[in-house]
């Protein structure tokens, strides 16, 4: 006789657990277990009972070329793989103030004006505070109807009558399914409401933009389970402060995960910036501490500028800040140029930031942090510093300069923008070919003991 159960479920990683732990077993965080009731467990092991269905041989499988809705923003477009696809689900996640709502309410006006129907259910916000956001807004985004409702079934009433082409739901925390016990925004209930959303629409063919928030950790707030769900996760990405955000696809069902979108925040909304590069390398200071990384956001390159500060520390242990990028790559980076390449920061203060506050998660990023960081160490501007040195490679264990993918892409868009002088791994066509970290710091910095004999 199946009965109702009660497990304990961690918001941080989902763990479910029969008994309730101060310490969640599975991520180790504290007091995030919360209770959720599961209406009916499934019986123990049963004998097979449904009917039996025929398997199809894939090559006769109906496949079907979806047909794109054009979101009028051309970054996000590329993201979805070509628009968005009718019926699809997509989760948008991102830090609060990231501009999640304004990227949503843009593309939702370009839809409406390009004569889609469109709804935008916000629970965060007020009617009114979503048409203060529009005014602001460029093309038809004051036409788009909006919903301010935090009552599921309300939302999902609405959804079926009105029958919009594309949705938006700001946010998936903020809704309530009134047949749970929780909060809006525990895990059962952003589990119930991002199902519910999902079965009405793969059923209605309402294509949904899933507006999500991230915890400080960084990860979706709410279970693992949304990503599942969900054909589509993207990641709005980038510092509240800073003028630049990246979107990229952590998954994508209906195209690649490769490629990644740089935005600008400006007064009218979100602007596209397609000239990254020229930016980041117009602003390069060429100064002791910057180098510039020839990277790979996905499959498109990039110039960015990456900076270093080593300073005395009265702090023991001393700092190591990183600023986008990962902190233990970071730490790696030090220990080599420590121990193999004769640049020790010893008890100084490292901080280390991506400028623009762009996020590089690659390993070609290692040369540019190394080379930066020892330029700051020794008070030397790299190449000399009247021009801006591009570079790229990771740094191994050992000491020597691993090849990264893509090296003709990285080259040809740092010769694009005027910078020929690259250090980059062996057999990798850069100008400098360094089969160590050493030997990449004696061609960007010069002779390690110049500046020691000139001190002396
Ligand atoms: P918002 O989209 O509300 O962020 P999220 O939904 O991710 O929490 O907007 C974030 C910030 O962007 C907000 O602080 C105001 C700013 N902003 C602009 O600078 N220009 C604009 O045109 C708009 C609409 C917002
Ligand atoms: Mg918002």
């Amino acid at each position: 006789m199946p009965r109702a159960t009660t497990v304990f479920v961690c918001s941080a990683c989902g763990t479910e657990s029969a008994k309730w732990h101060g310490q969640c077993p599975g991520c180790g965080a504290w007091n995030t277990l919360a209770e959720e009731s599961r209406g009916a467990a499934r019986g123990g092991a049963k004998q097979a009972s449904g009917r039996a269905v025929k398997p199809v041989r894939l090559a006769d499988v109906r496949a079907e070329k979806h047909a794109r809705l054009s979101t009028g923003i051309g970054e996000l477009d590329r993201i979805l793989g070509g628009g968005l696809v009718p019926g699809s689900i997509v989760l948008i996640g991102g830090s609060p103030g990231i501009g999640k709502s304004t990227l949503t309410s843009m593309a939702l006006g370009n839809l409406q004006g390009a004569g889609r129907r469109t709804l935008y259910v916000s629970g965060e916000e007020s009617a009114a505070q979503i048409r203060l956001r529009a005014e602001r807004l460029p093309g038809a985004a004051l036409e788009v109807p909006v919903l301010a409702e935090t009552d599921l079934d309300t939302v999902l009433g609405t959804l079926d009558a009105e029958r919009p082409e594309v949705c938006v739901v700001d946010s998936v925390q903020t809704l309530h399914a009134a047949e749970l016990t929780g909060a809006a925004g525990s895990v059962g209930q952003v589990r119930e409401v991002a199902d519910r959303i999902t079965r009405l629409a793969k059923a209605r063919g309402i294509a949904v933009l899933l507006v999500g928030h991230v915890t400080k950790e960084g990860a979706l707030a709410g279970p693992r389970v949304l990503e599942h769900l969900v054909d589509c996760v993207l990641q709005f990405e980038g510092e509240r402060e800073r003028t630049y955000r990246t979107l990229r696809a952590l998954k994508n069902r209906f195209g690649s995960t490769n490629d990644v979108g740089v935005f600008e925040m400006r007064q009218g909304g979100l602007v596209e910036v397609a000239d990254a590069s020229a930016r980041f390398v117009g602003e390069a200071t060429c100064a002791p501490g910057s180098a510039v990384l020839a990277a790979m956001e996905g499959s498109r390159p990039v110039l960015v500028e990456v900076q270093a500060l080593v300073s005395q520390s009265e702090l023991v242990p001393p700092r190591r800040v990183a600023n986008g990028i990962d902190r233990n790559r970071l730490a790696l980076v030090l220990a080599v140029l420590g121990r193999h390449a004769g640049v020790g920061v010893g008890s100084a203060d490292v901080f280390v930031n991506v400028a623009g506050g762009v996020r590089v998660d690659e390993p070609g990023a290692d040369l540019a942090i190394a080379l930066a960081v020892a330029g700051a160490a020794r008070g030397v501007a790299l190449g000399g510093g009247e021009r801006p040195l591009a570079c790229f490679g990771e740094v191994g264990l050992t000491g020597e300069l691993r090849s990264v993918g893509h090296a003709d892409r990285r080259l040809a868009e740092a010769r694009k923008f005027g910078l020929t002088e690259i250090v980059g791994p062996r057999e990798s066509g850069a100008r400098f070919e360094a089969p160590t970290l050493r030997a990449a710091l004696r061609a960007a910095l010069g002779p390690s003991d110049s500046r020691g004999a000139r001190a002396a």
